[in-house]
């Protein structure tokens, strides 16, 4: 049996307090993550359409939970993409920061409107305060993809860096666009990566950089993972320059386990990674602050061009919907949707058009839950 049991227990919940003297400063960012609202024995979860396939797969979530007799309940909240208002996002923050967690569709950032329009899904993240992204890429039974045997964790850090939005025209034709690395934020996010290596007995975090030309901004960000990684003799630390980070990722991933880098190396190496092991339709993932979590895809995409056509493969958002569940201790629902997923993914005739088969989201979604009952759980009706 193929072992993915591990694969949303991505929730940072340090089982020490190990660290050095220089990143003792982050350890308060990393407490405890409170518990998410509950009332009456059910759990109450912000849900964000967002825009494309979000909508749609996030009926299917629904309704794989309602199936499911999952004790959640969704407050949702639409974000319209197309406003220039912060009416609709200081909506959703407000829901998350009552309710604590989130399920979200990724919100569209039409790069049309004018620059002072932010993306929604980073003003979100900011606001906040998600400083962590966190995804796992695994090789999926059932899925051929060139390169098989990758496990990599990739830890992100998720508010800052090329994403601050500061940008300026300082004469015409010459912009100016700000990339923010700080001290504090640098050393929580390695504090990070390298107490998860710790708690899932990994043995590697590779610091991903070009300090090389931003000697000063990834320079601060590499020595700040070096000094962490001197409060964990137990792990090796090494570091890579992102230009080569990619090429080796094409050509070996296997050499790699858990990865750290600043924001914008984020996004390029998770969807570098999320190619490899198959697509954007497959791959989870999590954003973590000290007191809220958001669940979304690991590659945050819209699929907008397969929007309402019932193509659009569940299998990320399903298991991001399982991290979720993971994050609110109803570990066995998280077990039993996503072995339900993974059985389905064995299916190559289920198969949806982005790894190569015919199926349909719906043929997908019932399967799954054609295994949920098979198993003897307690379900609602078709
Ligand atoms: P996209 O939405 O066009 O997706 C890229 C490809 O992946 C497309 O071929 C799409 O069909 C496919 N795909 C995505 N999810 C799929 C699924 N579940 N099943 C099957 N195929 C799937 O990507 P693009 O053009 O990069 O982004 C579109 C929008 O998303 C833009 O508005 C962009 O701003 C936003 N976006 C925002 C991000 C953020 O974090 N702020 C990150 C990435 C995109």
């Amino acid at each position: 049996m193929y072992d993915y049991a591990d694969i949303e227990q991505y929730r940072y919940r340090p089982t020490t307090t190990t660290t050095t003297t220089t990143a003792a400063i982050s350890m308060c960012f990393l407490l405890f993550i409170p518990p998410p609202a509950k009332y009456g024995g059910r759990h109450t979860v912000t849900l964000i359409p967002g825009d494309g396939i979000g909508p749609e797969l996030l009926n299917h979530v629904r309704e794989v939970f309602r199936f499911s007799c999952v004790p959640v309940d969704f407050e949702v909240v639409h974000v319209n993409s197309a406003l220039e208002t912060d009416d609709d996002m200081n909506n959703a923050i407000t829901a998350i920061r009552r309710n604590g967690v989130a399920l979200k569709g990724n919100i569209e950032t039409k790069h049309t409107l004018p620059a002072s329009v932010k993306s929604r899904n980073n003003v979100l993240r900011t606001s906040l305060d998600l400083y962590a992204n966190v995804m796992h890429c695994q090789s999926l039974p059932g899925v051929q993809t060139r390169h098989k045997n990758i496990d990599i964790m990739i830890i992100r850090e998720n508010t800052e860096g090329e994403y601050s939005s500061l940008e300026h025209e300082s004469v015409s034709g010459v912009v100016e666009s700000l990339k923010i690395i700080t001290r504090n934020n640098s050393l929580r996010i390695a504090e990070y990566a390298f107490q998860l290596a710790r708690d899932k007995g990994r043995r590697r975090v590779t610091a991903v950089h070009k300090a090389n030309i931003m000697k000063l901004g990834d320079g601060l960000f590499l020595q700040c993972c070096k000094e962490v990684a001197s409060g964990y003799p137990d792990i090796t630390f090494d570091s890579m320059i992102v230009d080569n980070t990619t090429m080796q990722l094409v050509s070996k991933p296997q050499q790699f386990d858990v990865m750290v880098m600043p924001n914008l190396y984020g996004n390029v190496v998770s969807n570098v990674c999320a190619g490899l092991v198959g697509g954007p339709g497959l791959v989870p993932g999590a954003n973590y602050g000290r007191d809220y979590a958001v669940f979304e895809t690991a590659t945050r995409n819209t699929g907008k061009s397969i929007a309402g056509r019932n193509i659009a493969n569940p299998t990320a958002l399903l298991l991001a919907s399982c991290m979720m569940l993971d994050h609110l201790e109803l570990n066995d629902h998280a077990t039993s949707i996503r072995n339900a997923v993974l059985t389905t993914m064995n299916e190559t005739r289920l198969h949806t058009a982005d790894i190569g088969g015919q199926g349909t989201t719906l043929e997908v979604v019932q399967s799954i839950m054609r295994i949920i009952q098979s198993k003897g759980q307690l379900t609602s009706e078709f």
